[in-house]
């Protein structure tokens, strides 16, 4: 007995050369620009893989592969800005989410992409994708964009599908890219419902094109939850064309999922199963299955840390066997940014952590000592109680004891958004604001515990009257209760907009203008 418990202990912590079958395949989703290693204590094993390791991986289970006659492919699956410096920090020099991150991505050998949303937030982004980047045009009709078109001129951002063949077997897959019915994506594109886009001709063509191709499995990238109502819809629309399309029946179909960053697989039919990988580049999302569509299909999937012994141990090299050249170029060239644009800078000493959870909480110390010193700090004139509201969306990533640098201003406050404010609410109105707003809790399952919405700094006295602050992401969610409670339209008044004044601070640039003071070294 123990001796079994053992065995399944090891079996769970040492990653050993995984076997192949008909299709396997290695995903990452949501890394949210975290392609360079964490530098924090913050996961143990520790996450000490970069990109370039991860090419390396990939390429080293390749030459397995090939010794089999097998073959495998990476796949991404979307939201690459928007959580590290190497995105993010770009947004102070030139504007633009991900203008230093999409270069090094470009070097990357994925052989299909889906895109995110966080990808969608800002035309800038988009457009330096699409444009002058090259970036969609390099990856050659593999970034998928299924449901995501260009809103001047309706066409796809990228490609819709695509078909990958094997290197080493007749193996081939058909590709999707899908994004959930994402809403609130910059003007430059519109986001389709996927429950809409299954009925586009293009679709069913699509369809018939892999099962004219003989592929042996239909692989569906989805910017969205693992048990995304999306993930049902598109699982149903594509068995249920087996009434033109017999093969779509028993075809293996895989759901690669993501956006809600955590891992978990769970089987939907007998052929079908989806499967969501981490995020931040916390794991390599490995899964691999027969192409038997005569019996059920046996879904192998593994979770491998981004941490170098377990990709040692994963593709049977060592620390001496394991780099390629091309994983090591990709490392070289993403240290060059972090050092370009100052990432690893201290600006700061923490004398202990702040995390996301209840205790220690970030955001007591967002509202009560961050936005009070950089926002807050000067009066609007209105004689109000200056108060601030917030989302519990806008803050992703703890404070570590020790060391803080540039790049965490980015991890835990990546989006640059500006500050606004509603003058003259009275502290009855404010209350029932807040009430009205906070009384769902935060449904994501990376926030548990959190309501939707926090303020501060302080409780609210019914008898004072407030100036209310929040970002201009929230705005829209914030604006309309205030409204329902004072029954009529509110002034939104910008506040201190101008980003050239040496007092502007955003959401992010308050974490980067307060911290110094607030934990000096
Ligand atoms: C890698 O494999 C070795 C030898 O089996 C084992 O001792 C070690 O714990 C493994 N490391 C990880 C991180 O799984
Ligand atoms: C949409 O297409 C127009 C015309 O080709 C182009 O100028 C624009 O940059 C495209 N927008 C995006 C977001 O790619
Ligand atoms: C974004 O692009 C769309 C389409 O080109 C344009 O109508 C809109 O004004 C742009 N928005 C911003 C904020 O630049
Ligand atoms: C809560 O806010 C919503 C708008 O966001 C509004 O429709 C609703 O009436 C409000 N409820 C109360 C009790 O104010």
């Amino acid at each position: 007995m123990i001796y079994f418990v053992l065995a399944l202990i090891l079996l769970h912590t040492c990653q050993a050369i995984p076997e192949f079958n008909d299709i396997n395949i290695l995903v990452v989703t949501d890394a949210h620009s975290w392609i360079s290693k964490h530098i924090h204590d913050d996961h143990d094993p520790s996450l000490n893989a970069d990109y370039g390791d991860i090419a390396s991986a990939y390429l080293q289970l390749q030459s397995l592969a090939a010794e089999s006659n097998s073959d495998i492919f990476l796949l991404n699956n979307g939201d690459h800005v928007e959580g590290s410096g190497l995105s993010d920090a770009s947004v102070y020099t030139n504007g633009i989410h991900g203008y230093d991150i999409f270069p090094l991505i470009a070097m990357m050998p994925f052989d299909a992409l889906n895109i995110g949303n966080h990808d969608l937030y800002d035309n800038s982004t988009v457009e330096y994708m699409t444009g002058e980047s090259g970036f969609v045009d390099g990856w050659n009709g593999n970034y998928l964009t299924s449901n995501v078109y260009n809103a001047t001129t309706n066409d796809n951002i990228g490609n819709t599908h695509t078909i990958l063949k094997g290197k080493n077997s007749d193996t081939s897959i058909l590709v999707f890219g899908f994004l959930y019915h994402q809403t609130d994506a910059c003007t430059a594109v519109n986001v389709e419902d996927p429950a809409d886009t299954v009925n586009s001709p293009w679709f069913l063509s699509a369809l018939q094109e892999g099962i004219d191709a003989g592929v042996s499995a239909i692989i569906v990238l989805s910017h969205m939850d693992l048990k995304d109502d999306n993930v049902y819809v598109l699982q149903d629309a594509i068995r249920g064309y087996s009434d033109q399309i017999p093969e779509l029946e028993n075809i293996p179909l895989q759901f690669l999922t993501g956006h809600t960053h955590y891992r978990g697989w769970s089987k939907l039919d007998d052929y079908s199963s989806t499967f969501e990988a981490g995020h931040y580049l916390d794991t390599l999302g490995w899964i691999s299955f027969s192409a038997d569509p005569t019996s059920p299909t046996w879904f192998d999937f593994q979770y491998i840390d981004a941490n170098l012994e377990e990709l040692y141990n994963f593709t049977g090299t060592t620390e001496d066997t394991f780099d390629t050249d091309l994983g090591l170029s990709i490392s070289s060239a993403i240290e060059a940014t972090v050092d370009e644009l100052g990432l690893r800078a201290i600006l700061g000493c923490p004398p202990q952590d702040y995390s996301l959870g209840t205790s220690n909480s970030l955001y007591d110390l967002y509202m009560q000592q961050i936005i009070p010193l950089s926002v807050l700090d000067v009066r609007t004139g209105t004689g109000n109680t200056p108060w601030h509201l917030s989302s519990t969306g806008s803050l992703r990533y703890d404070i570590y004891e020790g060391e803080f640098y540039y790049d965490d201003v980015f991890a835990i406050a990546p989006f640059v958004n500006v500050f606004r404010y509603v003058a003259d609410l009275s502290g009855e109105d404010l209350q029932t604001v807040v009430d009205n707003l906070s009384q769902t809790s935060n449904d994501s399952p990376i926030f548990t515990g959190l309501p939707k919405y926090v303020g501060g700094p302080d409780d609210i006295d019914p008898t004072l009257f407030y100036d209310l602050f929040f970002n201009d992401y929230d705005e829209s969610y914030i604006v309309p209760a205030v409204e329902a409670v004072v029954g009529e339209d509110v002034v939104v008044v910008n506040w201190r907009d101008d980003s050239g004044a040496d007092d502007f601070v955003d959401t992010t640039l308050c974490w980067a203008k307060s911290i110094p003071d607030l934990f000096p070294c």
